[in-house]
């Protein structure tokens, strides 16, 4: 894969959907300083959705201009929950690996790895898992709230509950100081800057204390108009085929005013408004705007423009992911590339952390 090509792709998608969202407060918080490591991950639950594009990989590719970034599929975070069916989390990294580079996230600007190869993620976590006392993962709101469904679902194990001690040490085996995060991952965050803190305390460690770097992502809705949600099944899948799409959007509800076509209905009631703001060019908003609020269109119309903008935007990644799940010998190297490139930095760290606590450094 040419570095080109993989660009040509980031701006044209990126630039297009970012231009569409004018109402969409960007709130940026301070820009890291030039030179700074960035980290980031996903859970590999599947194809990418809305929120994991707005909510994160829109964000990675904005910073690969700037910043050498570490961007990782996690997929032992999946198996906290998904551990009963591990090869599917297997087949899921790879997958959503092939989505991130469609997308234009470049491999060659950045560190792209999969969590599960390069463990040295594991040797840090279980280091960070002595020196974390039990009341401040028990106090992470994120367990608390996900207890109950934890319990429900035979997923209240140790490891969904030491979740993010996993996560400081997924950024801190990069040396990372700054990690691109939604708002509902502000707790996790500070949890791995009082890990790191603690770490450097008790060993005169030089852990950098990760800081956040936050864009504001839209409320979303999900395709049934509540909030959109991984549990709710409403999520929406980027790269899904022209007729999946389809469906898709004939199943999304519209305003409930609009019984009739002759009835006037009200967009910012309705989630078919909600992606348009996102995927549609802002030239089309008063179109659908005007038409809704005076009858002028069906919801088959809106729904139909909003399908074809959909399209038009995901033909390109749609394209080049096949194009890489056709040649799985290039994406394995890849991925292999990225995964040694990962390995080497983590090592390093983990030499150091190693000098720190007195432990040897093993053979390799
Ligand atoms: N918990 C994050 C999420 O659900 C994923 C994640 C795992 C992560 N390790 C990370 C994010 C390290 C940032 C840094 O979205
Ligand atoms: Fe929703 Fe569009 Fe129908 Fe209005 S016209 S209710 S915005 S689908």
């Amino acid at each position: 894969m040419t570095d080109s090509k993989n660009a040509e792709i980031s701006s044209d998608v990126s630039e297009a959907l970012s231009s569409s969202e004018q109402q969409v407060k960007i709130a940026k918080s301070e820009k890291p300083p030039k030179g700074s490591i960035i980290m980031s991950g996903m859970r590999t639950t599947g194809r990418l959705h809305i929120g994991n594009y707005f909510g994160a990989l829109k964000n990675w590719i904005e910073l690969q201009n700037d910043y050498v970034g570490y961007y990782g599929c996690m997929d032992w975070h999946a198996m906290t929950t998904s551990y009963k069916s591990a090869k599917d989390v297997t087949a899921d990294a790879r997958d959503m690996y092939a989505e991130v580079l469609a997308f234009g996230l470049d491999p060659v600007k950045n560190v792209l790895f999969i969590q599960s190869q390069v463990p040295e993620h594991l040797e840090l976590f279980s280091l960070f898992m002595m020196i974390t006392p039990m009341g401040w993962a028990e106090r992470v709101p994120t367990w608390k709230d996900a207890e109950a469904d934890a319990k429900a679902n035979d997923t209240h194990n140790i490891g969904r509950f030491t979740y993010p001690i996993l996560q400081a040490a997924d950024i801190a085996v990069y040396e990372a100081s700054h990690v691109p995060i939604g708002h509902d991952q502000i707790a996790h965050l500070e949890l791995s800057r009082e890990v790191v803190r603690r770490f450097n305390h008790l060993y005169g460690g030089k852990l950098p204390e990760p800081k956040p770097v936050f864009t504001e992502t839209p409320t979303l809705l999900g395709t049934d108009g509540r909030k959109m949600s991984k549990s709710y099944g409403n999520t929406f899948f980027l790269l899904q085929e022209e007729d999946e799409l389809t469906k898709t959007l004939r199943a999304t509800p519209t305003d409930p005013a609009r019984v009739k076509r002759t009835d006037p209905g009200e967009p910012t009631k309705c989630p078919v408004y909600a992606f348009h703001k996102l995927f549609s060019p802002a030239s089309d908003l008063p179109w659908v705007e005007n038409g809704c609020r005076t009858a002028g269109i069906g919801c088959g119309d809106c729904k139909k423009k909003l399908g074809e903008n959909i399209n038009g935007l995901m033909a390109k990644p749609r394209e080049k992911k096949k194009e890489l799940l056709q040649s799985p010998d290039t994406l394995d190297s890849i991925i292999a590339d990225g995964c040694q490139k990962a390995r080497l930095k983590a090592r390093e760290t983990l030499d150091h952390v190693r000098s720190w606590t007195g432990f040897k450094s093993g053979p390799n």
